[in-house]
């Protein structure tokens, strides 16, 4: 069965999407780690409830970005990690990560790529007054949400919404999207 480790920092409910997919038998693979670089955060009490082991990295042990991302690849290898997929991960990937699993690293993210990259898209659209919103999956370089992109999905806002009521509709498209998109990739 083909491995995959899932990086997060946050909450981990795209995590928790994947983890449903898998055990509803919708996506065939195994998780063979979450990798947080944030040990407190959410993602890794999902991760415990559905023993799924955990790598903890903390930049700030590490004397650079390098030995930081060796340590993972190192793990990841180790694993026989076929796919890379961040969800919610709040740091860029380095050359050693992007060269060790080149064309391996995919990312999602809330808004239509390359619109609204970066953080907090979703208010930003909404602000912005945009009329279709969405979703895009898409692979991962060395900038901000500018890989190639994979797969979009979006909907059009009657503009009575809340950003609450968007937040909802963007959240469950990704949860659908992105293990349709893995497994594809597998
Ligand atoms: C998602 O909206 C994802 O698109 C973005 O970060 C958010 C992570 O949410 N990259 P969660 O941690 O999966 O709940």
């Amino acid at each position: 069965m083909k491995k995959i480790a899932v990086f997060a920092s946050g909450n981990g409910s795209n995590f928790q999407a994947i983890i449903d997919e898998i055990e509803k038998g919708g996506l065939v693979a195994e998780i063979a780690a979450l990798v947080t670089d944030n040990p407190a955060c959410f993602a890794v009490e999902r991760a415990q409830h559905h023993n799924i082991p955990v790598f903890s990295v903390v930049p700030k042990n590490y004397s650079s970005k390098e030995e930081y991302e060796k340590d993972i690849a190192f793990f990841l290898i180790e694993k026989n990690v076929s796919l890379i997929v961040l969800a919610g991960y709040m740091r860029l990937i380095g050359n050693v990560l992007l060269s060790a699993f080149y064309n391996r690293i995919i990312n999602i993210h809330p808004a239509l790529l390359p619109a609204f990259p970066g953080k907090n898209s979703i208010q930003q659209a909404y602000q912005y007054g945009v009329k279709i919103f969405g979703v895009t999956v898409h692979y991962v370089d060395a900038g901000i949400d500018t890989g190639k992109i994979i797969a979009q999905e979006c909907f059009k806002a009657d503009g009575t919404e809340t950003l609450q009521e968007i937040e909802r509709k963007i959240h469950c498209i990704e949860y659908q999207l992105y293990s349709k998109v893995i497994k594809q990739i597998l």
